[in-house]
């Protein structure tokens, strides 16, 4: 047995590490593979906690009910899809509550139970996460307040409901993939099920409900030549407990063009991508149904 099988994703504690131990631990764990988990990162428990709870009680609703609370203003920034359908042997076994991209997030429009809290973790999430990035490039000698700028420009958020499924086997949770974006931070609460791809194996994350997960998206793979792997990744349904996360997605602006930068080219590492623009490869990867890193396929050069 390969050993794989019995390693843990590595978790790095933001409060005792030097700003070159942090990006020397975060430039392993970006090549060797593409996710890591972080801890006492600033966005406090209790904040975690009320996030946790405003999705289950916003799910717990009938469907309604969580209808007409999104549904209520033409202009919501909310949307809600439902994967329960039948969409053929693609569907996924969960329920999204998903935020449009910034720009266009005008929070007064979100459900009261749901505003505050969100609002607020939306913020510190999102400049956790762009200091994660900044730490990401900086670690790899590029200049890290434009790129960290420009790969956190595009911001969106899922909040992710798996209800128990009574077939074990019948469906994904989420089928395999990877993030077309740069890079996600994820949340999850106690319940496991979300498993990481390294090498040939699956690796369980198990859930650690102080930490973020942050997980390297395919642009970050594609400005690396493949030096940084997007991590694939996939979630198992269970038969009994419902199982909660929220996503938060870090990418280009849609006009961003992303290709390999020149410092990554060699003659041992030869130009594996070309430059695609943002909204091109997003497009591309909604279009049709995925196969684990098959979106990368659109930007590989063969
Ligand atoms: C995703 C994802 C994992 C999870 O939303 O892209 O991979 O644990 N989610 O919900
Ligand atoms: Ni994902």
């Amino acid at each position: 047995m390969d050993d794989d099988t019995i390693q843990i994703v590595p978790v790095l504690d933001l409060s005792n590490l030097s700003p070159s131990q942090l990006q020397q631990k975060i430039a392993i764990c970006c090549s060797e593979w593409g996710v890591f988990q972080i801890i006492n990162h600033g966005v406090p428990l209790a904040l975690q906690n009320q996030i946790r709870d405003a999705a289950r009680h916003f799910f717990s609703l009938p469907t309604e009910i969580q209808r007409e609370l999104l549904q209520a203003d033409p202009f919501s920034p909310l949307s809600v899809f439902t994967g329960l359908k039948n969409e053929g042997e693609f569907r996924n076994w969960k329920h999204t509550l998903g935020f449009k991209p910034n720009p266009y997030m005008n929070t007064n429009l979100l459900p009261c139970i749901l505003r505050e809290p969100f609002v607020n973790f939306r913020e510190k999430v999102g400049s956790l996460a762009h200091g994660v990035a900044k730490e990401i490039f900086a670690g790899l000698q590029l200049n890290a307040d434009l790129l960290s700028d420009i790969h956190t420009r595009r911001q969106t958020m899922t909040v992710n409901y798996y209800p128990p499924c009574p077939e074990r086997n019948f469906t994904y949770g989420i089928r395999p993939h990877s993030d077309f974006g740069s890079i996600t931070l994820l949340m999850q609460d106690e319940v496991k099920g979300l498993q990481i791809r390294k090498g040939g194996n699956w690796i369980d994350m198990n859930p650690r409900k102080d930490a973020f997960i942050v997980m390297i998206g395919d642009q970050i793979e594609i400005l690396t030549n493949g030096m940084y792997k997007s991590v694939e990744h996939r979630v198992l349904t269970n038969r009994s407990i419902p199982r909660i996360s929220i996503a938060c997605f870090y990418a280009p602006a849609e006009d961003d063009v992303i290709g390999p930068l020149g410092k990554f080219m060699s003659k041992r590492t030869p130009l594996m991508y070309r430059a695609v623009k943002f909204g091109d490869y997003l497009n591309h990867g909604f279009s049709k149904p995925l196969n684990g890193k098959s979106n990368l396929m659109y930007s590989a050069i063969n």
